[in-house]
């Protein structure tokens, strides 16, 4: 099976190129090789290539700079899946486009299904949600949300924690956290996982409480969601990695965390106060068992370089 995918030099792309199935022809692509702002080059790509499924795990992901670059944003996260999709649509292949608990705002205080209805704050979401939108008019299409990502590599909250913790703790000054912000950190080698088999192939990982037989994982709802288990505020979150990396070692000590408001750290994009994913479908139709994102944070600090810190 031929895999056409994007983003691999970001932290999800990363982690599938890491955990590439047997058998499948994995093409990976970053920004040098197709610019997602140039929809006849995502076109021009899968004419070309042909594959059987573009994963499309790159994105314009600057949240708040979205705000300020809405063409751009919108260019990548909703033009690009949309190239895609008319073009898989030419060649017979099918598009699995990764998207975003950010395409809801967060007022309903209960775990979001996947057929619920979007409404994005900001223009990130929005742009992700058009997204969604453009990638679904390709019947096979599949759209797979996750919630706060993060991995051992790439720019993320728990690699900035980490950092912070160390400072500020030399300092002794607390680190200033959201805590009315609930959602679920998403482990980038378990999303990796969820991704692979919503394609209908195996990872070779043993990261998750994976059911060995992915077979007619592939078909089931158009809309999956995925994301560890369990829920946090960033504030838990901080915490967590703040008492985990001084366990595995990454860490001499961990810093006071001190719990803000969303007012009390203004940001030009508004985030969603919950954003929790029900993902129950996508356990059963995918055959994973979620991981506790504790647990999961822990396997992820075990790969932290400790030249990082
Ligand atoms: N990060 C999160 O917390 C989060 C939460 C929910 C959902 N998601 C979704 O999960 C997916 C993976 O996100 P991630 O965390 O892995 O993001 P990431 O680390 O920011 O990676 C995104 C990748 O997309 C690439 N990209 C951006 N613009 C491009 C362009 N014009 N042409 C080609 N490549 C371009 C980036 O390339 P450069 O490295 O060159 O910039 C980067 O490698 C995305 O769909 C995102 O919306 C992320």
């Amino acid at each position: 099976m031929k895999v056409l995918l994007t983003g691999r030099q970001g932290q999800l792309g990363q982690a599938l190129v890491q955990s590439v199935p047997q058998g499948i022809e994995l093409i990976a692509t970053g920004r040098s090789e197709l610019d997602l702002s140039d929809e006849s080059a995502c076109g021009a790509a899968v004419a070309e290539l042909r594959p059987d499924w573009v994963l499309n795990a790159g994105a314009y992901t600057a949240v708040d700079r979205a705000e300020s670059e809405p063409e751009l944003a919108a260019a990548v996260n909703a033009d690009a899946p949309g190239a895609f999709a008319r073009a898989l649509a030419e060649t017979g292949g099918r598009l699995l486009h990764v998207s975003t608990d950010f395409v809801f705002n967060g007022a309903q205080g209960s775990p979001y299904r996947p057929e619920q209805a979007l409404d994005p704050l900001g223009v990130y979401g929005a742009t992700k949600a058009a997204g969604e939108t453009a990638a679904l008019a390709l019947p096979g299409a599949r759209v797979l949300r996750t919630s706060w990502v993060y991995g051992p590599v790439g720019k993320n909250f728990c690699l900035t924690m980490l950092r912070l913790h160390a400072a500020k703790a030399a300092a002794g000054e607390p680190l200033g956290v959201v805590a009315d912000q609930v959602g679920c950190p998403t482990a980038t080698h378990t999303l990796a996982t969820a991704c692979w088999r919503a394609i209908g192939a195996d990872a070779p990982l043993g990261s998750t409480n994976s059911s060995t037989n992915a077979s007619a994982a592939i078909e089931g709802p158009t809309i999956l969601h995925w994301s560890d288990a369990g829920a946090a505020t960033w504030y838990d979150f901080a915490v967590a990695i703040g008492e985990l990396g001084v366990a595995t070692g990454l860490l001499e000590r961990a810093a006071v965390v001190k719990p803000l408001t969303t007012a009390d750290y203004p940001t030009p994009a508004q985030r969603p106060s919950y954003s929790l994913l029900d993902c129950t479908a996508s356990h059963q139709s995918l055959r994973l068992d979620p991981m506790h994102w504790r647990a999961a944070l822990g396997q992820v600090l075990a790969q932290v370089p400790s030249a990082t810190q």
